[in-house]
């Protein structure tokens, strides 16, 4: 499923950076080679990092 339609990027992306270390959503768009344009898959990435690491959405770094 895509997530991010502005650098076609699809949870199975996301989900391998952060599974490669990417903790933030700044750090799944440098490991994929892309950059944030309108950014309304920010939301999702988040849910993605917090469901990988099992936390609360308020300890999500919003950057
Ligand atoms: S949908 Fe990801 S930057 Fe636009």
């Amino acid at each position: 499923m895509y997530i991010c339609l502005c650098n076609g990027l699809t949870d199975r992306d996301v989900k391998s950076a952060v599974a490669s270390g990417a903790n933030r959503c700044a750090n799944v768009y440098e490991l994929l080679g892309a950059a944030p344009q309108c950014a309304k898959c920010t939301v999702h990435i988040r849910d993605i990092i917090r469901e990988s690491a099992d936390l609360p959405a308020t300890q999500i770094i919003r950057k």
